[in-house]
Formats: C-alpha cells, structure tokens, sequence
C-alpha cells in the first residue's frame, strides 16, 4: 500500500491515492480531483501524466532500459526474432514451438490483398508519400473486411484482423513502393520469413528473384524487433485515444501513421538522411552544423537526438550502432554518411549544450544509415518504422478495451474572450 498525497487549494485539501507500478513508478491519481475540487491538471505535451496502466512495455529512461513484457530489449535484439516479438508483446509470454508457428502461420496466410486494391493504389499520384499512402490503405482494408470491424478484443474475430494488420502491412509497404517504381506488384512468397517476404515484395523482379543475404534479412528484422512497441509515445496514445472512442482496429492503427509521420517522432529516420546529406553535399563543418542547432533564433536541430523519456542514452541507438557496421561490411557498401554520423556523435556529446541538457543518439540516428545501405528509400523509412511498430500499436489498442477505458477526452484552460454581444456585419 503506498502512501496517499495531498492537495491544498484555497484553503482546502484533497487526499489524493497513488499507485505504485511493478517497477516503483508512482502515479498520483487524480481521477476524482475535478469532482471534488472543480480543477483541473494542465500538462501540455502529458510530460507529467500517465494516460493508463499498462503490463506491455517498460522504460526507465534515465538508466535507459527498454523491456517487453519484462525481457531486456538488449535480449531480445540478440535472441528473438520479430515474429517472436510481436507474440510476446500481443500475448504477454513467449511462444512455444507450435504457438509461434500457428501464429507465423496465420500471418503469412494474410499476406496478399484483394486484387481491386491495385485501383486504390493506381489512384495515387506517382510522388504520393508514401506515409500517406500507407494510412489510407490501412483505412481500405476496413472497406475490404466489413464484417470485421467491431471493437472486440480477443476472439477468433480478432485474432484475424490482428494476423490481417500485421501481415498486410508489410504487403501494403511494398506495393506503395513498386507503384512508385512503375513496377507491378510482386506476390507474396509462403516459404519466406516475415522480414525475407518483405524483402522479396520490395525488390524481386519476374524471372529475377532477388537474392536474399542473411546479414540483410537479419538486420531488418532486428529493426522491426527495436520498434516493435515503446510504450505511451505519440503514435501509441494517438490509437489508443481513436480506439477509445470504440473506432475500428484498422482506423486506429491508421490515425497512428498519421502520428509516427512527423519529424519529431518517426519520419526523424529520413530527416537524419536529409542532414547528413545536406552537411556532406554541402561541406558544411560539423562544428558550423552543431552551433545552428543550439542557435535557438533558427530552426535547425540535430536530428536523430534527444527524447522525451531517455535521458542517459537510448538503448535502441547503441544496438543498431554495432549492427550497421556488419551490415554495410556484408554488402560491401561505404559510406560517408556513417563516418559524418560518428563524427556529429563525437562533437555533440562533447558538447555542453547537448550535455547539460541530456541530448544523446536516439533510434533514428543510425536507424536511417542502416536502411539506406540494405536499399529502402529514404521516403519509406517512415513507413519501415510503421510495420515494426504494428504489434506495439495493436497491443495496447487491445489493453485499453480490455480495461473498459472511457473514451480519451482532455479538458482546457480556457483563456480566450468572455461572452460578448454579437455585432452586426454592417456595424463593424
Ligand atoms: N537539437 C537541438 N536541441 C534540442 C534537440 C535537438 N535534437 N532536442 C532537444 N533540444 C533542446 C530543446 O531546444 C530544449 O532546449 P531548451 O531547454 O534550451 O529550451 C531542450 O533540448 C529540451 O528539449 P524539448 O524539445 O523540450 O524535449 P521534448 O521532450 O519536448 O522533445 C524530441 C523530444 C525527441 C521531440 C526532441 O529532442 C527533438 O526534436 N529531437 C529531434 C527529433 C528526433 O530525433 N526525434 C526522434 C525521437 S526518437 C523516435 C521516436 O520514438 O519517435
């Protein structure tokens, strides 16, 4: 039992219960304070709030650890696969054998789309985003599987449109790509694992099945294990606070694109690209780079740092620093944005302004390097990002109904004008 804490106001106190989580973290609950008090919280950007309880993902980001359902990411990214991820987060343990093949099963058997979608994807302009792309599509296959939008969260039902979302994705993610290519849409292939599909979809052409190096394979899959969940970020909460509203799985995880698509969250993997391209291409000097980021009269930040939770470093960052040299090793590729990317790593972190204010590499920073080299373009990085996050995303869509959450509906400080009388158009 934890100790209770109080609020005083105007001469007033409320006694207000806490809740301790597994991992000691205190939350006050203020549920009661308006009722009681006729007040309200103000926290813009929830910095300070917990939206939910929630069994699925734990960081502590000051120390920088990321777990799933209690296994260390660093584990995980060794051990696991992102089939086995996906499992684990959805259903709260690790599968056995027959569990994980009966799920891999279900989601390769979902792999292909209805044929009439090729309209949906001919109707796209050819420099269509393809995040844009992919959040319609989401929002399609609600048009396709009308007898599978309800709201239950657990059930044969549900299980399907889960094996749906997570396989189609990865299809939906390909096709985008081969429309913009001008190319024809390449079946899946059942003989594949779910990264090596992805892999085939994106790049084989007819007659010429692209060969898939292990290290490649590997190394997507890996990506998708390190974005598989990571609790109330922006995304997160945007389909949880959808499906609050009891909208549909395929609607929820479509508002969710919308979110991951901005620069300061997921589309940060292609807006690194885009700086280390500007500062090679440019010959700017990483010193020059660094103090327009500190400048705060200009809007140029270094991207790819800094996070809301970490503060110390950020676990996913150092994993796929080490990946990237076996990576570009194995395709024989060098590139001089990686030695750029170190170099801005070296100066930042020697820097007092990145220093003081706990300004360290986050996912994006080597993520964007990583997915250049195996050949996705920069516009779809977002969209990898996206498919790694799907069992993250439809997990906790799953634990908000299953907690019977109220529908996600903040309040305001009001501060604009008081009532007024109307004034005639003439009169003004
Ligand atoms: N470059 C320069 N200054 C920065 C940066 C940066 N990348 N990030 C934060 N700051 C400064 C910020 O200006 C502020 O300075 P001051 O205290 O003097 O006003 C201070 O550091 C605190 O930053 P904040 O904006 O209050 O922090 P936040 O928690 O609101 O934002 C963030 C977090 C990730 C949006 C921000 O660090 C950022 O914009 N980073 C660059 C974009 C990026 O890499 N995003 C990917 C996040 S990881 C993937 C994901 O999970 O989405």
């Amino acid at each position: 039992m934890s100790e209770n804490a109080f609020i005083e106001y105007d001469g007033n106190k409320l006694e207000l219960e806490t809740m301790i989580g597994s991992e000691n973290e205190i939350g006050v609950d203020i549920t009661q304070l308006r009722a009681k008090t006729g007040m309200i919280t103000l926290d813009p950007g929830y910095g300070n709030t917990g939206s939910c309880a929630s069994d699925i993902t734990y960081i502590d980001g000051d120390k920088g650890i990321l777990r799933y359902r209690g296994y260390s990411i660093e584990e995980l990214a060794e051990k696991s696969t992102f089939m086995e991820c996906a499992f684990l987060i959805l259903k709260g343990h690790l599968p056995n054998h027959s569990e994980l093949a009966e799920f891999d099963q279900g989601i390769s058997e979902q792999a292909g789309l209805h044929y009439s979608m090729k309209n949906n994807f001919d109707g796209f302009p050819a420099n269509a985003p393809p995040m844009a792309i992919l959040s319609s599509m989401l929002n399609t296959l609600a048009c396709y599987n009308t007898e599978l939008l309800m709201t239950e969260h657990e059930g044969e039902a549900f299980e399907l449109v889960v094996s749906k979302i997570i396989s189609k994705v990865r299809t939906i993610a390909a096709w985008t790509y081969r429309t913009s290519q001008g190319r024809a849409y390449m079946p899946p292939n059942p003989n594949l694992s779910y990264s090596g599909n992805f892999l085939h979809m994106m790049f084989s052409q007819p007659f010429d099945e692209y060969k898939i190096i292990p290290e490649v394979e590997a190394a997507v899959d890996l990506f998708f294990v390190l974005h598989a969940d990571h609790e109330q970020n922006c995304s997160t909460s945007t389909v949880r606070m959808v499906g609050s509203s009891r909208a549909n799985l395929f609607s929820s995880v479509a508002a969710g694109v919308g979110a991951l698509w901005g620069p300061l969250h997921g589309g940060a993997n292609a807006a690194v690209i885009d700086m280390l391209e500007n500062i090679h291409s440019n010959g700017i000097k990483l010193s020059d780079y660094v103090d327009a980021a500190k400048d705060k009269n200009n809007d140029t930040k270094l991207m790819g740092f800094g996070h809301r939770v970490y503060k110390s470093f950020d676990p996913r960052a150092k994993i796929l620093k080490t990946h990237v040299d076996s990576v570009l090793e194995a395709l024989k590729i060098d590139d001089p944005l990686l030695n750029i990317a170190r170099e801005l790593e070296e100066v930042a972190l020697h820097d007092e302004y990145f220093v003081s204010r706990n300004l360290y590499p986050n996912v994006d920073f080597y993520s964007g390097i990583l997915l250049k080299a195996i050949g996705i373009p920069v516009d779809m990085f977002t969209v990898m990002f996206a498919i790694g996050r799907m069992p993250g995303w439809i997990s906790n869509w799953r634990e908000m109904l299953s907690h019977n959450q109220r529908i996600c509906r903040p309040r305001q400080v009001y501060t604009g004008e008081n009532l007024r009388p109307y004034v005639s158009i003439s009169d003004r």
